[in-house]
């Protein structure tokens, strides 16, 4: 399996701050040329929230004529920053999403399965896995307790040290999440996004990681507490791949163009 995930990408109308800031759907389709040129070509691409920025329909637009040109199926996850019922309305075609509710779902095709939850809290940016969220995760773990598997969930599970993006990190079932990924053996790895940065850590025993923006960064304060700077550390995305009965392994792939100094054969 070679899976690719991006997050925040924060597409917004042309002219907003934070096109202008960043460059949102300018990187994004970079990142999709950059995905479309991976070799071998992955299995799809999971986005893990803040698709766009201001919840407006015009942006899931503009993010949907983005993804067009992407080889590769793509899964769309919601964030802080999402609209549940806008997303469904302009991706309509795409079914795993649901008609209603949390956008909770599970991709059965690859040789990893993999479960989207929704973190979402509507107006916060905060996020929560309430009990019926949780619910639902363990119905599906409990569906195929031997298939390998990754959950996705846009706030991280865990305290990354930047204070003000803890504070407006997962304030609810980051425990009970805790519990249930202790208690079922197929986990191999929980991604997250949320702090457009790359942050490596374990819940339980098992792998879990922050993807970065493909557009803009956080900076690494672990001192600040009145806010946080966005900076120009290069976007990037994460191709998490598995051979049969090996471990997940996750690569950090940056998005921007950078020279070969040498090719050096080895034997
Ligand atoms: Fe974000
Ligand atoms: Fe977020």
């Amino acid at each position: 399996m070679i899976l690719i995930q991006i997050s925040d990408l924060h597409i917004t109308d042309p002219g907003e701050p934070v096109d202008r800031l960043a460059r949102t759907t300018e990187r994004l389709a970079i990142a999709v040329a950059r995905i479309n040129a991976m070799q071998p070509r992955p299995d799809g691409v999971i986005v893990t929230g803040d698709l766009v920025n201001e919840c407006r329909t015009s942006e899931y637009e503009r993010l949907r004529q983005t993804l067009v040109p992407l080889q590769v199926p793509v899964w769309l996850m919601v964030g802080n920053h999402d609209a549940r019922d806008d997303l469904r309305l302009v991706f309509d075609d795409h079914a795993y999403l649901g008609t209603r509710g949390f956008v909770q779902y599970t991709v059965e095709d690859l040789t990893v399965r993999l479960i989207a939850l929704d973190s979402q809290i509507p107006g916060e940016t905060a996020g929560a896995l309430c009990a019926e969220r949780l619910g639902w995760l363990e119905d599906r773990l409990a569906e195929q307790p031997d298939r390998p598997t990754m959950i996705f969930v846009h706030h991280p599970p865990f305290p990354s040290g930047i204070d003000r993006m803890d504070a407006n990190g997962l304030v609810e079932g980051r425990e009970e999440l805790a519990r249930i990924i202790g208690s079922h053996r197929q986990i191999l790895g929980i991604g997250a996004g949320h702090v457009h940065r790359p942050i490596m850590t374990a819940i339980a025993g098992v792998p879990a990681h922050t993807c970065p923006s493909t557009a803009h960064q956080l900076g690494l304060d672990l001192l600040r507490t009145d806010g946080v700077s966005i900076v120009a550390e290069p976007p990037a995305c994460l191709m998490h791949t598995r051979q049969p009965g090996a471990p997940l392994v996750t690569h950090h792939v940056y998005l921007d163009d950078y020279p070969v100094l040498a090719d050096v054969s080895m034997k």
